[in-house]
């Protein structure tokens, strides 16, 4: 596998500054220079200059966990555009999150067009597909992720995906400490890998194509074992140092 496993955190809306600082440390303490994964820490937003600060020398990199669908600046009040997240030392944004569409409303349309906007300001999106436990049992799986994937192809074009993440999140997994089967997740991204590498197989080849949802220590390893998971996109298990530098070992 050519792919470098990513493990990302993200923090959802959770700790303080204080808690931020003590993660931060115990994390950068635990990832060398040259390590065969990358972390990415993701923020609330007002922590990022903070926390990009606290990494100054390390090899952890940062991301936010959204993007204004807008470019540049304009008034749109609580937006925040992604040069604004690039100024503040983000190299990736999370776009498309479970939580994003279901408790803020945001459509394929909606996700598709901030994915644009984070690679116009030059950041990495790393684009949430997944579906809902009521998806699954009505064996919808695929489709549902297909609609979501397709909604992106459809707007940026598969080349795109030459500088994308796609992290596939079942919502069923989330932050419910049932994580998909190693068996489960891969089927998944197997057929992920097989949709964009039907359009163009190099881009496809060098994909990553991270699971979330109840990523823990203890389950990590048997699911970077799987082909085409290629990382985590991890919540929960990120706020515990020793925790989420288990699961980063497991990737590295
Ligand atoms: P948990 O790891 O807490 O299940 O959250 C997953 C997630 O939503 C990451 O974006």
């Amino acid at each position: 596998m050519t792919r470098k496993p990513l493990i990302a955190g993200n923090w959802k809306m959770h700790g303080s500054l204080a808690d931020s600082r003590a993660l931060v440390d115990a994390l950068r303490a635990g990832v060398t220079a040259g390590a065969p994964a990358t972390m990415l820490l993701c923020p609330p937003y007002v922590y990022l200059p903070a926390v990009n600060g606290w990494l100054q020398g390390s090899a952890v990199a940062v991301g936010a966990q959204d993007i204004a669908d807008k470019p540049g600046t304009g008034a749109y009040t609580g937006e925040v555009s992604g040069q604004m997240l690039r100024e503040v030392g983000c190299s990736h944004v999370i776009v498309g999150h479970s939580e994003r569409r279901a408790l803020y409303g945001e459509t394929d349309v909606v996700v598709a067009t901030k994915f644009k906007a984070a690679q116009a300001a030059g950041l990495v999106p790393i684009a949430c597909v997944g579906e809902t436990l009521e998806q699954r049992e009505a064996a919808q799986t695929r489709s549902v992720v297909e609609r979501q994937v397709e909604a992106i192809v459809e707007a940026a074009g598969v080349q795109a995906f030459a500088k994308a993440v796609i992290a596939y999140e079942p919502v069923w997994a989330i932050g419910t400490g049932r994580t998909a089967t190693p068996e489960q997740a891969q089927e998944v991204h197997a057929f992920i890998r097989g949709m964009i590498g039907k359009r163009d197989a190099t881009i496809a080849a060098g994909l990553s194509i991270l699971y979330g949802g109840s990523v823990k220590g203890a389950n990590a390893r048997s699911l970077f074992a799987m082909a085409d998971i290629d990382g985590g996109l991890v919540g929960g298990a990120s706020l515990v140092a020793a925790e989420f530098l288990e699961i980063f070992r497991a990737a590295a």
